[in-house]
């Protein structure tokens, strides 16, 4: 059967909503609606509300919003055809995805299969005899045959992966793009005589390498293989096909630096952490976290590398809305050393007491203060009340002021007085960024107003006018488009439409979920529209001002002057 808008919203009204994400998350039922702790943010009061009647859910607080399909894609991180494909599946729909002129036909199988050959060769070579020294090398490091399986490990040696694919008929060009294989005076391995760990993509699937060094001093410790199509380092996370179960059933992440340290902490039993390999988290990875568990622990290095990683990627999630918690293990350690030195259940202790990012920022800035210099203390409570002003907790806010008056021996109420001063600022201006002038105003509740009535939309089509903000034009075309062919605009199917256009999910969903009355006036439509003509008009006059500007011929100019009188008479 071939997918089109007709199977989709057929597969859609095939489950009910309410069915499909309490296999996910627990709901309430409250009145006709239902509710959930919002798995998309950092939710501890049930924020997200799933309509039976429309199909939808949506977050009050992070604006989430979407149909069946659009929680799968963002829960399970799939795309909307296997979103699709797993509904189907369960109710028996039998879906040929082959014919569905949308899917991208793998032209990446060369690469996976390259990355198979190698993974397989990589690991049988650990066991033959010239993998004797790397075995051992893993044995002290506390590696079992277990882990060594687990995790995929293996070893590269002398210039065979490249024999051994070019005999496989691989042409030069996927070799090297493999990253496998590279050209320098011809075609050698990329990696020789290095333990090998395979990277895999959030499903699974190798799709590189990083070898490490482990008889040699080479100067660098790893190597990756090069981004290709399909690996972008950052776009993935160490480990987090394995972790995903885990992280859900412990309700939470554990985020660390190496993949050494994922490795050792499976190695004692803990199998909710995932690492960043090493570079700066980026906000796709953040969002990654975000799905894995809203209760995310930094554990990243003790040294100051691992400082600085720590306040970037907090600083990535609180763009996201999650506040992470924090680890800093002493003695510059890593996760792994310091489970070697110090055993599981020390380590067990820090995660079940891991910092609140709050203090953990602050600890930071008073270890960077030398509190005999007045500019430095000044300095210091300076940017411990910026990290204050974001709290709204009373307790905690007068516990942190207590302390920042010991430290300073400045009195409590100055700190309060400077941390009221900075709050004002604060709030003046996010009021300004979220004031919409009358012509967004008009033409967000114009839209609100047609995806609930095909009447609007017929207004709107007899005395057509411009829409300010790109986005929502965008959105109306797609809009009149759809209910073109659709006789109405049911919200959950329209959400199956948009669902690979994720700007325009997003301008929908700000529209959606405004709160204004259900109800309008035929006047009221024609007023938006008259607004919006008015705002075009007035967007045009000002474009032939600076044409009339910069025009230095007279007759010209005596044109476009009158253009702008006429134009003048309608506003
Ligand atoms: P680390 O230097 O902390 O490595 O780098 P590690 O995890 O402690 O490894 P061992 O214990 O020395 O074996 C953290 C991460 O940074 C990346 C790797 O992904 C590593 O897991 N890295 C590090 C590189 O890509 N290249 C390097 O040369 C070093
Ligand atoms: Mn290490």
């Amino acid at each position: 059967m071939e997918i089109n808008d007709d199977k989709i919203s057929e597969i859609r009204k095939s489950v009910n909503i309410v069915d499909v994400i309490s296999e996910y998350i627990p709901l309430e039922r409250k009145g006709r609606n239902y509710f959930a702790v919002c798995p998309f943010h950092d939710d501890h009061n049930p924020s997200m509300s799933i309509s039976p009647e429309k199909q939808i859910y949506t977050c009050f607080v992070c604006g989430a919003h979407g149909n069946v399909f659009n929680f799968l894609m963002d829960y399970e991180n799939i795309t909307f055809l296997e979103a699709l494909k797993l509904v189907a599946n369960k109710v028996g729909i039998y879906l040929d995805v082959s014919k569905n002129p949308n899917k991208i036909k793998d032209k990446f199988d060369d690469l996976y299969n390259i990355y198979d050959i190698a993974n397989k060769y990589y690991q049988n070579n650990l066991h033959t005899k010239d993998g004797v020294e790397a075995l051992n090398y893993l044995k002290n490091r506390g590696f079992t045959d277990e882990t060594i399986k687990t995790f995929g490990v293996g070893l590269s040696t002398n210039n065979q992966i490249t024999k051994l694919l070019k005999a496989k008929k691989y042409s030069d060009d996927i070799l090297i793009k493999s990253g496998i294989v590279s050209n320098n005076n011809g075609l050698h391995d990329t990696f020789i005589n290095r333990i090998m760990f395979p990277l895999s993509d959030l499903d699974g699937k190798v799709i590189g390498f990083s070898g490490r060094i482990y008889k040699t001093d080479d100067s660098s410790k790893y190597v990756n293989s090069k981004e290709s199509d399909i690996f972008k380092k950052g776009k993935i996370l160490y480990n987090y096909h394995r972790a995903k179960e885990e992280c859900r059933k412990k309700k939470c992440v554990v985020v660390v630096e190496g993949f050494m340290d994922v490795i050792a902490l499976h190695m004692v039993g803990i199998y909710n952490v995932v690492a960043t390999m090493g570079t700066a988290v980026t906000n796709e990875q953040a969002k990654l976290l975000k799905r894995l568990s809203t209760n995310i622990i930094l554990c990243f290095d003790g040294d100051e590398a691992g400082n600085k990683a720590t306040l970037s990627c907090s600083k990535e999630l609180e763009s996201i809305g999650i506040v992470p918690k924090i680890i800093r293990l002493p003695d510059n350690c890593d996760p792994d050393e310091f489970t070697k030195k110090y055993g599981v259940d020390e380590f067990n202790n820090y995660l079940l007491n891991p910092k609140s990012l709050l203090d953990y920022k602050l600890d930071e800035l008073k270890k960077q203060t030398n509190f005999s210099n007045s500019d430095e203390v000044s300095k210091y409570l300076k940017d411990a009340i910026i990290e204050l002003s974001s709290v709204t907790d009373p307790i905690v806010k007068e516990i942190i002021i207590k302390r920042l008056s010991d430290d300073t021996n400045i009195s409590m109420s100055t700190i309060s007085g400077m941390l009221k001063n900075k709050k004002n600022v604060a709030k003046t201006e996010k009021k300004q960024i979220i004031k919409l002038n009358k012509y967004e105003k008009s033409e967000r509740e114009l839209i609100f107003y047609m995806i609930r009535y095909p009447e609007v939309i017929k207004i709107y089509k007899n005395n057509k006018c411009y829409f300010p903000t790109q986005e929502f034009r965008y959105l109306v075309n797609e809009i009149v488009h759809y209910c073109d062919k659709n006789s109405e605009l049911i919200v959950a199917d329209f959400l199956s439409y948009l669902s690979d256009k994720k700007e325009l999910l997003n301008a929908f969903n700000v529209i959606d979920t405004m709160e204004i009355s259900d109800n309008y006036t035929y006047e009221q439509i024609m007023d938006y529209i008259n607004e919006l003509n008015e705002f075009s008009i007035k967007v045009q006059i000002e474009r032939l001002m600076n044409e009339f500007k910069k025009e230095t011929d007279s007759l010209k100019k005596i044109e476009i002057a009158k253009e702008i009188q006429d134009l003048k008479v309608r506003v």
